[in-house]
């Protein structure tokens, strides 16, 4: 039984909405907002457009303000899919999933982690720019180095940095879910041939096949895939896909060493390994 209302196109809306059956939890930067465009493809999906944030900060909000946030749906085999990216990094967010929800689909989009951190201090520099505040300089704030010893590590209060020590964070997770709780994106795969990896999601929603080649648009100006639900195409903000700051083959080689452990880790704990040298 549904509430239906007038749109304002005279038709009718039904006025039911629901709570996510799937979240892309992360990772910050890894193409989390083109993975939910793109999802948002198929015809049975309704994705939450802004982040709502919902078990990190705005937890005590309770779930009819989550609920309030949700999309409407008009038939029992919608999937609604929400992303927060914040979520795979936030301590509380795996327990406060896994109480509401312990079989709830989880879907986390990785990307070679030295590319993402440069994403991620390259939109930290432009955040400091248009607020006219110091820039920072990522060998100054990626690593610390060692008074006595002379020895450098990772700055774990640089968060560009700690958010792609991803076994760190999937290890929180592990404590409440079951790996295959999970859908591992491939990132990079994703942005070359994003059907490759939306076959994977579909499947792991339980939704049939239907996104098609011909929604996906490769724009030559902007370097990446855009999206077409009806006729219109929409590519990403300028945000996304922007181009990196530019950074030395020293401190690229320095990233890289600094991650390969965390890798080695995160690949035993998800079963699988991803090219990343
Ligand atoms: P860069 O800006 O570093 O290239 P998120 O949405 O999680 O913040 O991720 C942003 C990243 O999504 C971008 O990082 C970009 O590489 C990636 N991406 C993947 N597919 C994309 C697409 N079709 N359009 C724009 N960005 C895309």
């Amino acid at each position: 039984f549904k509430i239906w209302q007038q749109n304002d196109d005279g038709g009718m809306q039904s006025m039911e909405r629901r709570l996510p059956s799937a979240l892309i939890v992360g990772v910050r930067k890894g193409g989390t907002r083109a993975l939910l465009d793109a999802i948002g493809l198929h015809p049975k999906v309704r994705i939450v457009r802004r982040e709502t944030h919902f078990f990190d900060s705005n937890y005590s909000l309770g779930f009819d303000w989550y609920k309030s946030q949700m999309p409407h749906v008009e038939s029992d085999d919608e999937v609604v899919i929400e992303k927060t990216p914040a979520y795979f990094t936030n301590e509380n967010v795996p327990k406060r999933v896994f109480d509401w929800n312990p079989d709830m689909k989880l879907i986390l989009i990785v990307r070679h982690p030295v590319y993402r951190t440069i994403s991620d201090f390259t939109q930290v520099y432009y955040n400091k720019l248009e607020q006219n505040k110091s820039l920072p300089v990522l060998s100054i704030e990626a690593f610390r180095t060692d008074d006595v010893t002379g020895d450098e590590s990772i700055n774990m209060e640089y968060k560009p940095m700690t958010n792609s020590l991803y076994d760190v964070h999937i290890s929180k997770w592990l404590k409440y879910f079951k790996i295959h709780n999970f859908l591992l994106v491939n990132g990079d795969v994703f942005r070359a041939n994003p059907l490759h990896e939306l076959r994977r999601v579909e499947e792991f929603l339980g939704l049939e096949r239907a996104i098609t080649p011909s929604q996906l648009v490769f724009d030559y100006q902007k370097g990446f895939f855009c999206f077409r639900k009806t006729t219109k195409i929409r590519c990403l903000g300028e945000s996304k896909g922007r181009k990196h700051r530019s950074i030395s083959n020293d401190v690229i080689e320095k990233l890289s060493r600094m991650f390969e452990e965390h890798n080695q880790n995160f690949f035993q704990l998800i079963n699988r390994s991803f090219q990343w040298d």
